[in-house]
Order: structure tokens, then sequence, then C-alpha cells
């Protein structure tokens, strides 16, 4: 496995690839990665020739209160489990690489999504995911970059990022991997005490009561969201952002599900802020 520390490096690395007619999937990531990553990293080793995972804490993609400086940074360890879950190389520029003339000038804005869901909550973010992934990919040419549904709202920015810049890439989005118990792996989950963690579990247990609901025949979004909130309210110390039945591809509120539809949530246990999210059936 290589590690390319420069933009020059991933297009060298990339280019002779591609032209000895090897296709290259990559994998964005921020690091501090899990199982979750592991899962994208596979998908895409079992779908292109290589494998590139991109490891950079973007600073644009945090707002001035969120946790940039302390989100957890592993960078042996991440290169060990890129590598065993079949990674051939690691991009893990500086910020100054990746910014060169600083941050402050030119950037995506996918409007009208970008303020939807997370984007509403996170002023900001959903334009730093969208600059730093159209630079990755840019910079790298993959023929496919995979993403979590994790970060469903992020999958459709970016779904619409490429399309819209008539970027010559293939999206693939990876199901989310969860803890046996059901909680969604996430870089933050380690900043949850015993006690947060256990109240965590309200989530993925209210996605898994809607996907019920749902099952059964109950397709109004009203109904459903109430359900929802009832459910969270049984643990009041958790603290609700969002909860959400949304057109994937619109972020916009739907009146009734149907399939494909995007059930979200997004809530504060302590200072975490976590999400999860279920696409019905
Ligand atoms: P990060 O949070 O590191 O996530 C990298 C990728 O891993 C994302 O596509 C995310 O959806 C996916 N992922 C995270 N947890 C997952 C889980 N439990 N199951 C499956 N996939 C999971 O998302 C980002 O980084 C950044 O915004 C990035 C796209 C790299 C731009 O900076």
């Amino acid at each position: 496995m290589q590690i390319l520390r420069t933009v020059a490096e991933l297009r060298q690395w990339s280019r002779t690839h591609r032209s000895a007619g090897q296709s290259i999937g990559l994998v964005p990531t921020m690091g501090a990665l899990h199982a979750g990553h592991a899962s994208l990293i596979r998908a895409a080793k079992s779908t292109c020739h290589h494998a590139a995972v991109s490891i950079f804490v973007n600073p644009t993609q945090f707002g001035p209160n969120e946790d940039y400086s302390r989100y957890p940074r592993t960078f042996s360890a991440d290169c060990a489990l890129a590598e065993a879950a079949g990674a051939t190389a690691i991009f893990a520029p500086s910020v100054e690489d990746l910014y060169p003339n600083g941050a402050d000038s030119t950037f995506v804005e996918v409007e009208g999504l970008s303020t939807r869901l997370d984007g509403a909550s996170r002023p900001g973010h959903f334009r730093g995911v969208a600059t730093v992934v159209a630079k990755l990919l840019i910079a790298a040419e993959p023929d496919r970059a995979y993403f979590g549904q994790k970060d469903a709202a992020q999958v459709a920015v970016l779904r619409r990022m490429t399309a819209d810049l008539l970027l010559p890439v293939e999206i693939v989005v990876c199901p989310i991997i969860r803890d046996p118990d059901g909680l969604a792996l996430s870089s933050r989950n380690i900043y949850l005490s015993p006690t947060e963690r256990t109240q965590a579990l309200i989530l993925s247990r209210t996605i898994h009561q809607i996907e019920c609901l749902a099952a059964t025949g109950e397709r109004n979004a009203t109904k459903l969201i109430e359900s929802a909130k009832k459910l969270f309210a049984t643990v009041p110390q958790v603290r609700i952002d969002y909860i959400a039945l949304v057109d994937w591809a619109t972020l916009l509120p739907v009146e009734a599900a149907i399939p494909g539809t995007l059930f979200a949530i997004a809530a504060y246990v302590g200072k975490t802020r976590l999400i999860d999210n279920t696409i019905l059936g």
C-alpha cells in the first residue's frame, strides 16, 4: 500500500494506473477509521483494481464551535485498517496542500440542498464537504467514489454536485454498518460516556420502529414522525436536532412515505451530535 502525501503524488499514482487500463475507486474519509469505513474500502476493492482512501480532516466543513481541533486523528491505526480492508493507496495531504491559497475564496455550493437537514443546523457544512470532495475527485480522477448511506444528506448533496459539474465518476452508496446493539458506527462515538452510549441507542431503536410501522402500511409522514418523537421522548436526555421524512434526492419533506423515502434523525447525546437514517422500502 502506497502513502501519497501531495496532490501531485496522487495525480501521478492515479494516471499511472489508469493508463495501464486499471480502474480506481476512491473512498474519501476524515480518518479515525472503523468497520463502516472498512466496508467502503472493501466495496471499492471488489469493484475496482485499486482502492485509494483519502484521510483528511477537512477544516472547511466544521463550524467555529465544532470539534475540528479535537476530531480523533489515528493515522497509524487507520493505515493498518485500510490495508487490511484492501486499500492500495492512502492519500493523506496537509491542509496547505489541499487549500494552497487558503480556504476563503473558491467554494462548491449545492444551493438549496446544502441548507437542508444537517445543513440547516450546521451552516456552511455541506459547502465544505462539496468543496473538498470536488477537489479530491478532480485530483484522484477515480472511476467510482464510495460513500456511506450513514450520511444520507451528504450523499444527496454529492450526487447533485457530481451531476451538475459533469464529473465523470460513479457515486456508489454503501449500507450503514452498526454495532451489534444497533448503534451506527461513527468516528464520534468515542466521545460518548458509557451512559451516553446507552442513551444513544434511542436513535437506532427509533429507526427500527419507523421501519416496522412503514412495513405494516403506515405511510402518513405526520403520523410516522409523531410516533418517532413519542419514542424519543422516553429518553429525555437526548435532544432532537431533526426527525424528518424527506425525498432523498431533494431533501424536501414529503407528506407520505413511498419506497425510497429517507427517514433521518439527528440528535445530541450530551455534547455529541449523532445521526442515523433508513431508506424506507
Ligand atoms: P467520515 O465521517 O470519515 O466518513 C467517511 C465515509 O464513511 C462517509 O461516506 C460516511 O458516510 C462513511 N461512513 C461513516 N460511518 C459509516 C457507517 N457506520 N457505515 C457505513 N459507512 C459509514 O463523511 C466524511 O468523512 C466527510 O464528510 C468526507 C466525505 C470525507 C468529506 O470530508
